[in-house]
């Protein structure tokens, strides 16, 4: 979805606290963001220095339709990473138009198959490619190795069944990047919701005095104060509004995402640890009971530790003018290294 329908679709939701002292008191020790705090620099050097990517020639210049990929594509395609030596590459990416339909993904397999010998060393395990809604499963034989075995770059949030956790990457919102003008802390959270698809929790908390719910077109500048002073911002994952999760982050709301099922592709869940960044609830009968029970309580304690987590973390929800270290682009970059450990099988007659 792209920001501007995003602002269009909105509905701001602010739940109306005043603040409370507790939230000053409570001077923990700062710990990281990530989940292995002691390796990411190491491993991130390495990535820097000697990942090598070999990208297969498309076979006519396209464009990608959504924000995020075509800037991971430009970006990559403008780094140091892609080699010309097949032999020196690390990964191999097959380009191909989002919309292009299964069956001409299979022929591009099939010909990369046939022309070259790296598809057959690791059934594609080494390769990876963009997909902004994800492949679902097919019986061709090409398409079977490629959602299996390849990674996928897919847009968070991607459609259910079109993420396999282990191997699969997401590529983070690209932000409006709005200025904060007012940074004045005066409401407790603020989420937005999609009002086409209506939600019984969206009607719940309407009709709850201690919610505020904003259903206009929302002026970026507005939004980015909206975050800036609010406490916790709320996402509805299934069918909601993700895409501001990023900026949430940055302006140092902390993201409260509202689930029935476990997320399995929030972006850069192998390097961040998301349960310190963001407060997960259950969506359930009593939603918004259960929501302010969560906020109320043992949100408060850790409240201004998570915020400050996160808005160390929100660097790599950045898509920089000029790449930055451990921004969006390089921070995929990595998720990329990570997975770049294939057995590759010589070739037996
Ligand atoms: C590549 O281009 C040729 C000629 O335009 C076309 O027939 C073929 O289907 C294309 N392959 C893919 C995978 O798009
Ligand atoms: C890869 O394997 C397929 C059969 O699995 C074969 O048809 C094809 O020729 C092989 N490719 C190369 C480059 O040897
Ligand atoms: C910032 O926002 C607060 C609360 O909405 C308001 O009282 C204050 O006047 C604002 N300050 C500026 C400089 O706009």
């Amino acid at each position: 979805m792209s920001t501007t329908s995003i602002f269009r679709l909105l509905h701001l939701l602010l739940l109306q606290f005043s603040l409370s002292p507790v939230l000053a008191a409570h001077p923990k020790p700062l710990t990281s963001p990530y989940l292995s705090p002691a390796t990411i620099h190491p491993n991130y050097q390495n990535m820097f220095k000697f990942f090598k990517i070999f990208i297969y020639n498309p076979n006519s210049t396209f464009p990608f339709t959504s924000p995020s990929q075509s800037l991971f594509y430009t970006r990559l395609q403008d780094s140091h990473f892609p080699t010309e030596n097949p032999e020196k590459a690390h990964l191999f990416f097959v380009p191909f138009p989002s919309d292009l339909p299964p069956r001409s993904i299979a022929r591009l397999i099939r010909s990369l198959r046939s022309e070259l010998p790296y598809w057959n060393r690791t059934l594609g395990a080494d390769h990876f490619y963009l997909s902004c809604a994800g492949i679902g499963y097919e019986s061709d034989r090409n398409l079977v190795e490629l959602k299996k075995n390849s990674v996928q770059i897919s847009c968070f949030p991607t459609p259910a069944g079109k993420f396999i956790p282990h191997k699969d990457i997401s590529l983070p919102p690209v932000p409006s990047t709005p200025a904060l003008t007012n940074n004045t802390a005066s409401v407790l959270g603020y989420a937005r919701f999609d009002w086409v698809k209506e939600s019984t929790l969206v009607n719940q908390l309407s009709s709850d005095p201690d919610f505020l719910i904003e259903s206009k077109p929302s002026d970026p500048n507005t939004f980015a104060d909206r975050l800036g002073g609010s406490k916790f911002c709320l996402f509805e994952y299934k069918g909601g509004d993700v895409s501001g999760i990023g900026e949430a982050l940055r302006f140092g709301c902390v993201p409260v995402v509202i689930t029935d099922r476990p997320i399995q592709d929030l972006p850069f869940s192998d390097v961040l640890r998301w349960q310190e960044i963001a407060v997960f609830v259950r969506r359930s009968g009593g939603a918004v009971r259960e929501l302010k029970r969560v906020l109320g309580r043992a949100c408060w304690e850790r409240h201004e530790k998570m915020r400050e987590l996160g808005v160390a973390a929100s660097r790599h929800f950045m898509w920089n003018e000029t790449p930055e270290p451990f921004d969006a682009f390089y921070t995929l970059m990595y998720q990329l290294w990570l997975r770049r450990h294939t057995v590759r099988y010589v070739r037996r007659e």
